[in-house]
């Protein structure tokens, strides 16, 4: 990486780390964080160590992997031999569902309205591994308080339920779940919590210690800034002698890469699979994207992420109450505990001539499930609400 894109810091509010974007107001980080000027150096002097030193980079690579763990790790306050680094969030989540230790009648409970990559793996392991998957209505956490949902999960994990599934942050509206009170019922009652953390990490402060979830996963690409092709998963020490090695490959095996060189033999196959979390990583892995990934960490980092949860909840005090002048009506949790980065709103006018408008003015957002998301993070500035404001209203008239 160049040294003067290196040194050119994050600052809220400021778009100088991102010259090639295109749209005036990117309000889709929940979608896509795009990378900065020093994710792409990242990448690209990644790219050009393999295409100056070939084999000579592998080493280095790996190292720099490892890297990324630990600045994760501080992410997420846990240790970095509990995180396996994985291709995307929704591989991670198959991985875990293929691995755990499934026993026929067991009872899986997701969420309706979750994104796929939270329902999909867990109900192919429901179908190869003899279990079922319930989805309950999310409603309940939704109020003024998060009571009504956690009796609803409480009668259910009454029932008998061996994992719960759920989102830290929904992908459509944009509510926090309340997971250290998830995560007390569940062992409470015998179950596990798994977590998909992709539309928390990076804006919404996670201590998975301390919130005593027993999995998580997430990826790169959106609120980190990463490119796409990285993501991780977390497994809590106590849990991960529980999962199965139904997954494994080259790398998977003790002592790598040196397995491939004993001395003077031949390859050996009986070499024992590693029993830490790590034997997930199991060959090649997009290098280039871990690259970018930890220049992405890095900024967010820097910034701090209870600064950027402030900083999103700043942005959207400012905004949410002249969408709703304008006739939209706010989905914001009237909890603030239940509040992240994305901010939805109901339209009563038509969604896809709305999102074209919008686009033409210069304003990226994204409409999931029927609804409009705002998805602002650090690099926006309050000067351009104005502009979103006078947008909207252009193109619901329209
Ligand atoms: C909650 C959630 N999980 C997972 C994903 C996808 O993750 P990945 O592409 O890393 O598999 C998304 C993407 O929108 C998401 O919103």
């Amino acid at each position: 990486m160049s040294e003067s894109t290196s040194s050119v810091r994050a600052r809220f509010g400021d778009r100088s780390l991102f010259p090639l974007l295109g749209a005036r107001s990117y309000l889709n980080h929940a979608a896509v964080g795009p990378p900065s000027s020093r994710v792409c150096a990242a990448v690209r002097a990644q790219q050009d160590a393999f295409a100056s030193q070939g084999a000579a980079a592998w080493m280095p690579g790996m190292a720099q992997r490892e890297r990324v763990k630990v600045k994760l790790a501080q992410l997420l306050s846990v240790d970095p031999k509990d995180l396996a680094l994985m291709p995307s969030t929704t591989r991670a989540i198959s991985d875990l569902a293929r691995c755990f230790p499934w026993r026929p009648g067991d009872r899986i409970l997701g969420f309706e309205g979750e994104f796929l990559t939270n329902v999909t793996p867990w109900r192919v392991a429901a179908e190869g591994f003899g279990a079922s998957l319930v989805l309950l209505p999310l409603g309940g956490f939704r109020g003024p308080s998060v009571e009504a949902g956690l009796a609803e999960l409480e009668r259910e994990l009454r029932r008998g339920v061996r994992l719960v599934a759920v989102s830290a942050v929904q992908f459509s509206d944009g509510l926090a779940m309340p997971l250290a009170a998830m995560a007390r019922l569940c062992h409470q009652y015998g179950a596990e919590l798994a977590v998909d953390a992709m539309q928390a990490v990076g804006n919404l402060p996670l201590n998975l210690t301390e919130l005593g979830v027993d999995y998580a996963a997430g990826g790169s690409h959106k609120w980190m800034f990463g490119p796409d092709g990285a993501g991780f998963l977390y497994v809590r020490p106590d849990r991960l002698a529980g999962l199965v090695q139904r997954v494994a490959g080259w790398l998977s095996h003790e002592g790598p890469p040196g397995f491939l060189f004993p001395d003077g033999g031949p390859v050996r196959y009986d070499v024992p699979l590693r029993r830490s979390i790590d034997w997930l990583e199991v060959g090649a892995a997009h290098g280039l994207a871990f690259a970018g990934w930890e220049a992405g960490i890095d900024m967010v980092a820097e910034l701090g992420v209870p600064q950027i949860r402030a900083y999103t909840q700043e942005y959207h005090d400012r905004i949410e109450g002249a969408f709703v002048e304008l006739g939209a009506q706010s989905l914001r949790s009237p909890d603030p505990t239940g509040r992240s980065a994305i901010l939805s709103f109901r339209l009563k006018q038509p969604l896809t001539p709305v999102f074209r408008s919008l686009n033409e003015s210069g304003v990226a957002v994204s409409t999931p499930a029927g609804l409009l998301r705002l998805s602002p993070h650090w690099p926006n500035s309050f000067d351009e609400i104005p502009e979103v404001v006078a947008a909207l209203a252009r193109a619901i008239e329209a």
